[in-house]
This record gives structure tokens, sequence and C-alpha cells, in this order.
């Protein structure tokens, strides 16, 4: 594996070249978006593809995003383009939404585990728009972590995840952002919010000028298949427990009982908790800030050797959908 650096505002040629040289040869290369390290490949090339899911050990039903440079060639990878999509993609592309559409045949079918739909996004990052343009291909990238750990937002994080499995990493430094993309279904006929991120509902649907339904909503209806939603994910090897104001006690209990078996106790704090913990982190009181500190947290905190994390659930608001869902995907029952 290798590792080259490149400037995160303006990516330096070389790197850049040898990186689409590999993903047209059928390798995967790691490489930073604005929301989390991608591991990729040529989206076109079914081998190539097929790596993806064994080098994260990620199961063939889960599907994975395809990023493209333009508004135009994501188009060009659906059978459909709704207005709502001609909207969103004009309001929010390039950045951290992704959208899924009824699939062009031109998509392998091992991309898309088989649906009939696909996602697509246009990323932000400097470096990911020189690479896709650089390709002149469709990259699929899932997040460069094996699957259901947390999600990379250093090139060491990916380093650390996937070691030699990865041809090349491109270190562009931390991502801005932090947490995964905004997942929103419109190949149905009401669109679907899969995965919230830090572009919430507040935002998109003003733009959607219809309302979004949650998966929350539709379990039970007639639910469609969002196979990425299992529910342990995003997850540091210690046990994370995520407590809410009125559970505080528990989450005392819990770290004095840790305390007095010599484990290590990390937490990620909002307000101060006078409990016997290891390692406190102070969080930003901003979703954009904690955000972008989360993972990097996370991983820090297993470096550390935790065997718990306590961490304080942030606010109900819409603006910390995406951190809540995450948090509770990582969570263990209190
Ligand atoms: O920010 C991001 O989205 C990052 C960067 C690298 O772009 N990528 C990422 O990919 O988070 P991944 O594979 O970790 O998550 C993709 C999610 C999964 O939950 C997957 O199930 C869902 O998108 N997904 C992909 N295609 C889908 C489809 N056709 N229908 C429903 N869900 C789909
Ligand atoms: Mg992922």
């Amino acid at each position: 594996m290798r590792i080259a650096r490149v400037d995160p505002f303006q990516p330096d040629p070389e790197p850049i070249a040898l990186a689409a040289d590999l993903l047209k040869m059928g390798k995967l290369v790691a490489f930073p978006t604005e929301t989390v390290y991608g591991l990729g490949a040529n989206a076109l090339d079914e081998g190539a593809v097929q790596s993806i899911f064994s080098v994260k050990s990620r199961p063939g039903y889960n599907p994975l995003i395809v990023h493209v440079a333009d508004v135009e060639s994501a188009r060009r990878l659906t059978a459909v383009w709704p207005q709502s999509a001609e909207r969103l993609a004009r309001a929010f592309w390039p950045g951290p939404l992704t959208l899924i559409l009824p699939k062009h045949p031109i998509i392998p079918h091992a991309v898309t585990a088989g649906l009939s739909s696909v996602a697509v996004r246009v990323p932000a990052h400097p470096v990911a728009q020189a690479l896709l343009r650089a390709a002149a291909l469709p990259i699929a990238a899932p997040s460069a972590n094996r699957s259901s750990e947390v999600s990379p937002t250093t090139a060491n994080h990916v380093a650390q995840s996937l070691g030699e499995a990865v041809d090349l990493i491109l270190d562009g430094g931390p991502t801005p952002l932090g947490i995964e993309s905004t997942v929103l279904d419109l190949s149905g006929a009401q669109p679907v919010l899969l995965r919230p991120g830090l572009l919430s509902t507040k935002e998109l649907e003003p733009v959607l000028k219809v309302p979004l339904q949650t998966l929350r909503e539709l379990a039970g209806a007639a639910a469609r298949p969002s196979p990425g939603m299992l529910n342990r994910h995003y997850a540091p090897r210690a046990a994370l427990k995520l407590y809410r104001q009125h559970e505080t006690d528990r989450a005392l209990q819990l770290a004095s009982t840790a305390k007095a078996e010599k484990r290590i106790v990390g937490a990620l704090l909002l307000s101060s908790l006078d409990a016997p913990l290891t390692h406190p982190i102070a969080m930003p009181a901003e979703p954009g800030a904690y955000a972008r500190l989360l993972y990097a947290s996370l991983h820090s905190l297993d470096a550390l050797a935790c065997d718990l994390i306590l961490v304080e659930c942030p606010p109900e608001s819409p603006s910390w959908d995406g951190i809540r869902d995450r948090l509770q995907r990582a969570a263990t029952p209190l």
C-alpha cells in the first residue's frame, strides 16, 4: 500500500494521475471526500467492484454509492431523472447528498447489489473532483473502513483499517464534514430519507417542495428495502453507551462500576459529568463542529484502549439528526 500526500485545495496532478491510472487498471484507491474517505473502484468494472466487497468484508446485499464529477454525469447513470432530482442536484451538488434513482443498465449489478436503483453523488472535495475528472470514470466508493467499523476521516484511519488491501491512499488531510452524506431515495412514489446527514430535512424539504418521509414512518407500511441500514454500524471496539439527560444516573453508575473493575472509560460530553472518566472529551455544542470531530474522537478512544465510551445524547433538533443516527447505530443498550 502506498500513501501519497495531496494538497486538499489544489490537488497535485502527479498523485491524481497515478490514482486515475490505478482505477483504470481495476485497482482500489482510497481518497478524501468532504464527508469521509471513500474506497474507490471503477464502477463499470465488475471485478474491481467485487474487490471492494471482499476488502471491506461487506455483505453482498449492501449496495455502493457511485461518485461522478457533475450533474450531467449523474443523470447518465439513471433511467429516470425526475424534477425532484434536478432541483436537489442543482441546489446541493457538489455536496454531501446521495440520491437513489432507477438505475441505467450500464451499472453492473455488483454495484447495486442486484437492486433496480442506483445511489449517485457528486462530491465537493477538490481531491475527489480532480480524481473523477482525471479518471473520467464513475467511481463506486463506500467509506474506506471494514464493514460495521467507524468510518475514516483521515488517511491514517484508512491505513489502519484496510492496510495492504488498498493499492493507494490519497492523503488530503482530515475530511472537512466528518460524517457520511445524507441518502435520499427518489426511486419511489414519495421521497424517503434513508440516512440522515449534515444536510437536514430543514434544508431539503423547501427544495423538494413535499414532506420527506423517514424510514421509521415507513416501517410497517410498504417499506422499501434499505439494505445498508444494518442496525449496528459505525461502531468503535469499545462498548458505546448513549445516555439522555434523564439517564445520567445510569451513566454515572456504569462509570463507577467500570472504574472499580479497572476498565478504561472514555466519554464524549456536551456538559460536564461528575464521574471517574479516564478519557473525557468535551465535544462542541454546534453540530458541524461536533460532526467533524466525532469519528476522529471515537478512533482515538479506541487507540487508547477504552473498554467503555459514555456519550451524552445531542439535542433532538433536525440539525443533529445525522449525528444522533450514527451514535444510535454505534451504541449498545444502556
Ligand atoms: O458520504 C458518503 O456517502 C461516503 C463517501 C465516501 O461518499 N460513502 C458512504 O458509502 O458512506 P457507504 O457505502 O458507507 O454507505 C452507502 C449507503 C449504504 O447505507 C447503502 O445501503 C446505501 O447508501 N445505498 C446505496 N445504494 C443504495 C440503493 N440503490 N438503495 C438503497 N440504499 C442504497
Ligand atoms: Mg460505510
